[in-house]
């Protein structure tokens, strides 16, 4: 990057720090839908880009677009077949119509932390969940974390019944929907940019997600009060194409490999404190969070749980038991 192409691009206002890729260089484009800092994945896709555009200048270049600013989840997967993005990190929910493997992720309860997630994902069986999507054109490169969801609404949520009839935006996945549905409330999948309009004006009366997503996207404004369930995961899934990546001289694809590698490690290892960080930034924004004594926890675990039953034949009892032996 030359002189003139930075002070071009800061007086221009680019959104990213990685604007003006040398001529000659391979250009990746890594599209996410988060905010960049206080956010695990904003600021794990900035490291790669940064380290990428240091370690590598004058042979490949990483722009970073965060925000939803090029393309919604529904759109990037089919966007990168097409060759027009080679990142994107979409959470383990957005990946159905691609795999069903992903489902155990979703089921409610089966992790106790994201330590638990951690050592399932490392597992040779989480590695092997990377691999999935191959024959449909798409190679999972790292896992990356986010957190436990919590459950936000308009109106005071503290025991499952407080769901009942509640419009909850969902992410497209078919078990967080009938999570949604066995707690009586009403699951309208939605694109994650357009959440915090239709909280506010009630098009949708309340939402699950993690601390990071709850506190980048502002939620706590539009909602009555957020609810401490940490009733599931919210993790990422790094993709590319695989023709993009066959495609890449070796010691390319090496390089981009082992800093992607490097920086998941460093980042997961990090998450806790993002996320603890984005809990007491809400609190100090004058956000509303309510704790669940253990009477009112089990009651969200009774009343969620009977969701497995719909999907254990899919996901196989070996499995979940595979998950479940990580919270020990
Ligand atoms: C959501 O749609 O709520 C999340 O998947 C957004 C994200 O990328 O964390």
């Amino acid at each position: 990057t030359t002189m003139t192409a930075i002070a071009l691009a800061l007086s221009a206002g680019a959104a990213f720090a990685s604007a003006g890729c040398d001529e000659g260089e391979i250009v990746m484009k890594f599209a996410h839908v988060t905010n960049s800092d206080k956010h695990p994945k904003g600021i794990a896709a900035q490291m790669f880009a940064d380290r990428v555009n240091a370690e590598m200048d004058g042979k490949a270049c990483v722009e970073v677009y965060p925000n939803s600013t090029l393309y919604d989840d529904d759109q990037v997967l089919e966007a990168m077949l097409q060759g027009d993005v080679q990142f994107a990190a979409p959470s383990l929910s957005k990946f159905e119509a691609f795999t069903k493997q992903f489902q155990i992720f979703d089921l409610p309860f089966v992790f106790k932390n994201i330590e638990a997630v951690d050592a399932f994902q490392a597992s040779e069986q989480g590695q092997a969940m990377k691999e999935s999507m191959v024959r449909r054109g798409l190679l999972g490169m790292e896992f990356w974390h986010n957190g436990l969801k919590q459950m936000s609404a308009k109106k005071p949520v503290v025991m499952p019944e407080d769901m009942k009839g509640l419009k909850i935006r969902v992410q497209p996945s078919d078990v967080i929907v009938a999570q949604m549905e066995t707690l009586g409330a009403s699951p309208q999948p939605m694109a994650f940019a357009e959440v915090y309009g239709a909280l506010q004006t009630g098009v949708v009366d309340g939402q699950e997600n993690t601390w990071s997503n709850i506190y980048g996207q502002k939620f706590y404004e539009v909602q009555d009060g957020i609810t401490e369930t940490n009733h599931g995961v919210l993790d990422y899934l790094v993709v590319t194409s695989v023709d993009w990546m066959d495609s890449l001289p070796e010691d390319v694809r090496t390089q981009l490999t082992t800093i992607l590698h490097e920086v998941s490690m460093e980042r997961n290892a990090a998450v806790t404190q993002v996320d603890a960080e984005a809990r007491q930034a809400i609190l100090d924004n004058g956000g509303v969070i309510r704790e669940l004594d253990d009477a009112q926890r089990q009651a969200w675990v009774d009343a969620m749980k009977p969701v497995w039953d719909q999907f254990v034949d899919g996901i196989g009892q070996e499995n979940i038991d595979a998950a479940l032996a990580f919270n020990a």
